[in-house]
């Protein structure tokens, strides 16, 4: 009922409007109002005919949010609308390629914008594709984009950036920002015109235009603004904010901006001017002198409203100006209104690429990343033919290390009506990919050199380029040269400055992979290699492991696992070999007697050569899995706990290794020396093996057994009984009694009806409520006070 007096309300204000004489010039033939000429009984007929729809629940929701919301840069709403249009009108610029009739339903390609300051309206009118009555039932009724309903959450609970909104494709609603009211015209070729109207309630209706077709083809969206929104009627605002959103659309926008004129006119009543008298002669005037001066005619000066459409941008696209013509804001400026991404770019590469082919380009790298494995991403590079949009639709046109690039490719040397299935297999689109990767690896080496800028970028892309280095074997090379690792000498390092900084005669590259720097700074596997003064590189992002399984070598030089079989100095000495020799002679009783104990964890006991201040380690073989492998194998693999794989790699035997400079080492094989060994040799001996498991980073086999022999070493160390149980006393719990129950189901009603009213306040907007820190800070003196206690009662 409501909705049906609005609608003629609106109709009843169009009528006022159409009924005040204007003042202005028309220069254009838009129709003044769309509602203008619409006769008395068209009405009746428009109310009998226009079906109600409702919308989609979400679309409910971020309409009661929007209308309420007091977000304060409201005028995003005309940046969405200027760019929806321009979408439109690419869709439409993209069918006449083939279809030659697409155009003729109107051959004008523009967005025009009006405000009409009595009805409190603002008009903006493309001439786009527009929607046939599905369409806008479907697009204005409901929300289709995949990850929009995450957005709306966050718009519910106030924490997400309004911002966005375009990126979530329902850019539309922001027009509830400013207006309560809004209608619809749209005509597209293959439909009648139709309206489609909303008070934002929960419906929305549609009818077909009664006018028939008034527009040729596109859409026209009519807001009529809130009482708060009146300044987006001024004429300096509209033209500051379409200047800014229409800097980078590739049609023309044009306002309708309106002035006063003064003009003379002649004035029968006015009396005659007199001729001015000469006071002075000179020279110069003499010509002058010899001019007769006429009698000026009767004039009056009277002011008049002159309207006029004025273009607002610039026509030409950015990417096909000259680099050095381009200010840094304009490429960041055209980046915001290309992507709608409101964070600046991390960087940008602008180039012409000549030789088999031609093509112009401008590529970005976003400064969030975002998931390597989202499908949103075939919507990054845009191709254009001869300027002409032509698709976003490029699946797998990049590697998937690269799918974060966004920016856009343009072409001279398509045909303007290259289909999408050609362009999958062209050679041009091949050599146009080829050449994208090595300027986008380009950007990045230039991008390396400001340290500054590169941290943020690898903190942010560090996985994609690793990701690059295992998957794109073509490109690897160069993507080792821009990955960067921490390590015991530096925070921040490439493998070329380890490679320099290698010492003399050292065989390997030493790589650590574990949770955190820090752990592994601490592990007994860099203990012995950083005390030589080796550096050996930290590797802590997860894709690391993956990452050194899949690349051996780096410049000749191969990669060393510390924590696995096969780690060498190469500057070992004579004397060193020899020590081993004998250390290997004297440990053989403790060797074989730990090999004997655990023969069921353990493959081999060796002297280790590299420990210093640790007893043991535990060390993989060189093809297994290290502590830290395991560790993520387990928390990936959770879904298929059965990969017989990971099963046999789990159970694979490690090596002990022992520090034979230990004292807890030298003390264990006098132990073994002096005979058989007893029960707490045996204990001592296994919790050693324990101890270096988990100082290694690999879970213990058996918690239960750990703990118990943990438990028999402390009594040993006390000289408490073995047997002797611990002396408690244990009470057991009561059931509840009758009294109990009952009081607690008074509770219960009590509390119900508490959150009877705590359900009215969860509907107050939030956007009224004030900040929670707020209300707590008003509770905390409230407490101090004995009668507010009281009351609580
Ligand atoms: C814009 O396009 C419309 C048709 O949709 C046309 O009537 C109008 O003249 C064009 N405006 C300008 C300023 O070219
Ligand atoms: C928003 O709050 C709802 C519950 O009110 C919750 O389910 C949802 O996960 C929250 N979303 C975000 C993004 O915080
Ligand atoms: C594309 O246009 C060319 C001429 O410009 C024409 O020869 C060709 O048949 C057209 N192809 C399609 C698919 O329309
Ligand atoms: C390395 O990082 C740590 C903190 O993470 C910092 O204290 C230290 O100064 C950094 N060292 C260098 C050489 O940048």
């Amino acid at each position: 009922m409501r909705r049906q007096f609005l609608l003629l309300a609106l109709f009843a204000a169009a009528f006022a409007i159409a009924a005040t004489p204007l003042v202005s010039a028309e220069s254009d033939a838009v129709p003044e109002h769309h509602f203008e000429g619409i006769p008395d009984e068209k009405l009746a007929q428009i109310h009998k005919t226009a079906e109600t729809f409702q919308f989609q629940t979400e679309v409910t929701k971020v309409l009661n949010i929007l209308i309420n919301s007091l977000y304060k840069s409201k005028e995003i709403f005309l940046r969405e609308l200027i760019s929806n249009g321009a979408d439109a009108l690419d869709k439409i610029r993209f069918i006449s390629l083939t279809d030659k009739e697409a155009l003729s339903s109107n051959d004008y390609l523009n967005i025009t914008i009006r405000a009409d300051k009595e009805a409190k309206t603002l008009t903006i009118r493309d001439s786009g594709i527009g929607m046939t009555k599905n369409d806008l039932i479907r697009n204005l009724g409901t929300i289709a984009k995949s990850g929009t309903s995450d957005f709306l959450h966050a718009l519910e609970n106030n924490t997400a950036d309004m911002n966005l909104i375009g990126q979530f494709g329902v850019g539309f609603y922001s027009i509830y920002l400013v207006a309560d009211t809004v209608s619809v015209v749209s005509k597209n070729n293959a439909d009648k015109q139709h309206i489609w109207e909303s008070t934002a309630e929960n419906s929305f209706t549609v009818v077909e235009d009664p006018r028939g077709n008034t527009l040729g083809r596109g859409t026209e969206i009519t807001l009529y603004l809130k009482d708060n929104a009146m300044e987006f009627l001024e004429d300096e605002k509209l033209k500051t904010l379409v200047h800014k959103y229409s800097q980078f659309i590739n049609f023309p926008i044009y306002l309708w901006t309106t002035k006063i004129v003064t003009e003379q006119v002649p004035d029968s009543d006015a009396t005659p001017i007199e001729p001015k008298e000469k006071t002075e002669t000179s020279e110069d005037d003499l010509e002058v002198e010899d001019v007769i001066e006429e009698e000026a005619p009767k004039l009056k000066t009277i002011a008049k409203e002159v309207g006029d459409y004025e273009v607002m941008n610039e026509n030409k696209p950015l990417w096909v100006r000259k680099r050095k013509e381009i200010t840094e804001q304009e490429y960041k400026d055209f980046y915001t209104a290309f992507t709608k991404d409101k964070e600046a770019p991390a960087a940008w590469i602008h180039f012409k690429a000549e030789g088999e082919h031609e093509f112009r380009s401008l590529l970005y790298a976003p400064a969030k990343g975002g998931n390597l494995n989202s499908i949103d991403h075939v919507w990054n590079i845009k191709l254009y033919v001869r300027r002409v949009f032509i698709t976003d639709e490029l699946p797998g046109f990049l590697p998937r290390w690269l799918t974060f690039l966004k920016g856009l490719v343009d072409s001279d040397d398509f045909p303007l009506n290259v289909s999408r299935e050609t362009l999958q297999n062209s050679d041009i689109l091949k050599f146009i990919k080829g050449k994208i990767i090595s300027k986008a690896l380009e950007m990045f080496k230039t991008l390396s050199y400001d340290e500054e800028k590169y941290k943020p970028f690898l903190k942010e892309y560090g996985t994609h380029l690793k990701v690059g280095i295992i998957e794109d074997r073509s490109h690897a090379k160069k993507l080792m040269k821009l990955v960067r690792f921490a390590s015991t000498a530096h925070n921040f390092t490439s493998l070329d400055s380890y490679v320099n900084r290698m010492k003399s005669k050292q065989a390997q590259i030493y790589v650590m992979t574990g949770e955190s720097i820090d752990e592994m700074k601490i592990s007994p596997f860099v203990e012995k290699v950083v005390a030589r003064g080796y550096e050996v590189l930290l590797a802590e992002d997860p894709i690391d492991e993956y990452l050194f399984q899949n690349i051996f070598e780096y410049e000749g030089k191969p990669f060393q696992n510390v924590a696995k079989v096969g780690l060498k100095f190469g500057d070992e000495s004579e004397d060193e070999a020899k020590q081993l020799k004998d250390a290997e002679e004297k440990y053989k009783p403790l060797t074989e007697f730990l090999q004997a104990t655990l023969s069921e964890f353990v493959e081999k006991v060796v002297i280790s050569n590299r420990l210093t201040k640790s007893p043991a380690a535990i060390v993989a073989s060189s093809w297994g899995w290290t502590a830290h492998t395991e560790k993520l194998m387990t928390s990936q693999a959770f879904a298929n706990k059965d990969d017989q794989m990971a099963k046999i790699y789990r159970a694979q035997k490690k090596n002990l290794e022992i520090n034979d400079r230990h004292p807890v080492i030298e003390g264990l094989l006098k132990k073994i020396e002096a005979g058989n060994p007893d029960p707490d040799t045996i204990d001592v001996a296994r919790t050693v093996y324990e101890t270096a498991l988990l100082r290694s980073g690999y879970p213990l086999p058996d918690m239960e057994k750990f703990s118990s022999r943990i438990d028999r070493i402390v009594r040993a160390f006390l000289g408490v009984d073995e047997a002797e149980e611990a002396k408690v006393e244990i009470t057991p719990a009561k059931p509840k009694s009758d009294e109990e129950k009952k009081d607690e189901k008074e509770k219960t009603l009590a509390t119900d009806e508490d959150s009877d009213v705590s359900d009215i306040f969860g509907e107050v907007p939030e956007d009224i409520v004030p900040p929670i820190e707020e209300s707590s800070d008003e509770e905390a003196p409230a407490r101090e006070q004995p009668h507010h206690d009281h009351d609580e009662l």
